[in-house]
């Protein structure tokens, strides 16, 4: 087995703590020759402010560069609130977003049936839910120029944000929407609003030649992003990969995120392109949650994002989908046995710390 390198951010609040579990868990594959992971750590957000005066030093930003993978916990928290806006702890996961090239965000909604019923839909609607929404995550309107607020001077202002796309940008998401599919259900839903925006109707023009030059065999359906939204509301086993645009995945992956319950069950992941010589993608994998300083610091927080984050890696970055597979059946099986910590707490359930899931998680592997 190759050794393969991981660097770990945990940030700060929570993010220490579920990394934590991270690592007790890597360490237990290698030592049962599940895997051969080189581990390194480096300091982002609160903790490498505190350290160092900035967001994420040059070093640890170089060592993210060379990693096949990263592993990002969560930054951000009240004690940072008054440092300059370049330091701030956001601003080391945006550095890394950027330098890595992260244009695909890859955001599963997985319902657990173990889960199901702290869903604010009903059971049968999100039981079994296995969705893949893959947001463009460098372009569009969050970054389109000009990007503005003029005063006209008659007691008026004019703000304006522009939604830009490029054909290689559209291209580029789109084969990795198609790559995943064909590992999941083999279906595609592209959703954009070609009714009302020009980069709609590029986004339309673009995601169907590729489909039909390189994809014919996975199925391609479009919609619109406002349909979208209600589908994933009255129907959501309807979908298995939805690819779209900056803004509508925001909006979108949230609301689909939220049909399986609880923030401390989400993963997520962030792409980059294909290196040239090697085919690897750089890669970022992190909880969709922050840094929960309400409950950091006690032994309460949800370790299980964290650890689907990693599950991910092991599937996107390392191809090891047979033991990402064990470890996603691991956190089933621990909640099929009823142990939940506060967040996903339910009625004859039994109570665990964040160590105590790490650990419950472990002893199934
Ligand atoms: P949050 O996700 O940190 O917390 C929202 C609520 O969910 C809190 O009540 C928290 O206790 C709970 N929660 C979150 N993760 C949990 C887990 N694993 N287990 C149990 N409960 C969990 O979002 P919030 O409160 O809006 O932001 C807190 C800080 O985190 C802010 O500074 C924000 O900027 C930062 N943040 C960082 C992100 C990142 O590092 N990628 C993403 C989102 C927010
Ligand atoms: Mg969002």
């Amino acid at each position: 087995m190759a050794q393969q390198n991981l660097l770990l951010l945990p940030g700060d609040g929570i993010g220490t703590e579920i990394m934590a579990e991270v690592e007790k868990l890597i360490a237990h594959l290698n030592a049962s020759g599940q895997s051969d992971f080189a581990t390194d750590t480096g300091l982002v957000g609160g903790s490498a402010y505190d350290a160092h005066g900035v967001a994420i030093s040059e070093e640890d930003m170089a060592k993210a560069l060379a990693a096949d993978a990263v592993l990002f916990g969560a930054v951000g928290g009240p004690k940072w609130d008054d440092v300059p806006y370049e330091v701030r702890p956001e601003a080391g996961l945006l550095r890394l977003r950027k330098d890595m090239g992260l244009f695909a965000n890859l955001r599963p909604a997985i319902c657990y049936p173990a889960l199901a019923d702290g869903s604010s839909l009903k059971r049968e609607v999100v039981e079994g839910l296995d969705i893949l929404i893959v947001r463009e995550l460098t372009g569009g309107v969050y970054f389109g120029e000009p990007k503005e607020i003029h005063d006209l001077g008659n007691g008026q202002k004019r703000a304006i944000d522009t939604q830009v796309y490029e054909t290689y940008e559209i291209e580029r998401i789109a084969r990795v929407a198609f790559d995943l599919a064909k590992t999941r259900d083999n279906r595609v839903h592209s959703s954009e609003k070609r009714n009302v925006m020009k980069s709609g109707v590029l986004w339309h023009e673009v995601v169907s030649a590729i489909h039909a030059n390189e994809y014919k065999d996975v199925q391609l359906d479009h919609i619109l992003a406002d349909n979208c939204a209600m589908q994933l509301v009255r129907n959501p086993k309807q979908f298995d990969v939805i690819v779209t645009d900056n803004l509508f995945g925001d909006i979108l992956s949230d609301a689909a995120a939220m049909l399986t319950g609880s923030l401390g069950m989400l993963p997520s992941a962030s792409l980059g392109a294909p290196d040239a010589t090697t085919g690897k993608r750089k890669a970022l994998y992190e909880p969709v949650h922050g840094s929960a300083p309400d409950i950091s610091g006690q032994g309460m927080a949800n370790p299980i994002a964290m650890i689907a984050s990693f599950a991910m890696a092991l599937r996107y970055s390392f191809e090891m989908v047979e033991l990402a597979d064990k470890v996603e059946g691991a956190i089933a099986s621990v909640l099929d046995e009823g142990l939940r910590t506060g967040d996903i707490m339910q009625d004859g359930c039994k109570k665990v710390s964040t160590s105590e899931m790490g650990d419950a998680i472990i002893a199934k592997l």
